[in-house]
């Protein structure tokens, strides 16, 4: 699905932006844009208007209804194809190619950058769009209590806060902690370096304890920093000869949050458990808490 919108993505003029703008602005206020709204925000003559509106649903971008009124609205096929469009602008993506993951909460593609100097190559990267639903309204309307009366555009505020929060906890994380090296985010999307190696679920290691302690290393020079993961699991993590990279940051916590104790004791017994079941790591949970709470800030 969401490939078509890359596809279509080429196609796009300035009109058809203008006019996926004006409904995702017109969405604070209606669930369904009314076409006069779209036509004075636009300003593009309604027949025109009416034109390319057809063309949009037909492509999957944009949705229309008739009842009870003549109204559109945009869901994330809408909204990446803006995103893309911004970053594009910003020089921070240049191509966009395959879906190369998803989550739960998310579809994550590959992309290019163009270098800031002609004599330099360009850089793959990967662009992650997050896809919070309407299930995540409930933990957003706690942040945010004027979004009572705004379920309809409820995924737009969950996506974006997940997709800021995330990019925020890699510009604090990178360099210090070993994460892909943020670029930029917009909207639902955030564009980062690829983590280097594989997946630890996919990698046979030779020197577990090492890799194990690797991960510890980095799990405390994040709280040294401030930032737990909260959901660390065997699947947000990479492996290379060198060393790990996290991933998967938007849900991250600081040291004031109620459950912090909890909640990196979980991250470090994933870890923990993967490595006990799969090659026989044995190490005691309580000592490694410790460690990276009191112990000093280890180096990469
Ligand atoms: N920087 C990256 N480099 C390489 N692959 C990546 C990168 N970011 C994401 N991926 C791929 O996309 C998948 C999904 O990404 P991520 O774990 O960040 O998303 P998620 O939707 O939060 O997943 P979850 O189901 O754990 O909630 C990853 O498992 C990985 O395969
Ligand atoms: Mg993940």
């Amino acid at each position: 699905m969401i490939y078509d919108v890359m596809k279509f993505f080429k196609k796009l003029d300035n009109k058809d932006i203008r006019i996926l703008t004006g409904i995702e602005v017109g969405m604070k206020h209606y669930k369904w844009v009314p076409l006069e709204e779209l036509v004075k925000y636009t300003r593009i003559p309604s027949d025109e208007l009416y034109y390319k509106l057809v063309k949009l649903v037909k492509e999957g971008v944009v949705i229309g209804t008739r009842t009870p009124y003549e109204g559109y609205q945009i869901y994330f096929n809408g909204y990446d194809t803006l995103a893309l469009n911004t970053l594009v602008k910003r020089g921070s993506i240049s191509a966009i190619g395959d879906e190369i993951g998803y989550g739960k909460e998310s579809v994550v593609h590959e992309g290019m950058k163009e270098p800031e100097l002609a004599i330099e190559e360009p850089t793959n990267v990967v662009i992650k769009f997050h896809r919070e639903g309407i299930s995540s309204f409930k933990s957003v309307k706690r942040i945010r209590n004027h979004l009572v009366d705004r379920e309809h555009y409820s995924w737009v505020y969950a996506s974006r806060l997940s997709a800021q929060r995330e990019y925020e906890a890699l510009t604090k994380l990178y360099p210090e902690v070993s994460v892909p090296k943020p670029i930029d985010q917009n909207r639902n999307a955030v564009v980062m370096l690829f983590a280097k190696g594989s997946e630890l679920t996919k990698t046979k290691l030779l020197d577990p304890d090492w890799f194990f302690d690797e991960i510890m290393k980095q799990i405390k020079n994040a709280y040294s920093l401030g930032i737990i993961h909260a959901d660390l699991s065997e699947y947000n993590i990479f492996v290379h000869p060198e060393g790990v990279e996290l991933i998967d940051w938007p849900q991250y916590i600081r040291p004031d949050h109620p459950h912090i104790d909890e909640l990196l004791r979980r991250d470090v017994s994933n870890v923990l458990t993967f490595f006990n079941r799969k090659y026989k790591v044995d190490k005691n949970l309580d000592d490694i808490i410790d460690n990276i709470k009191n112990g000093n800030h280890s180096n990469r």
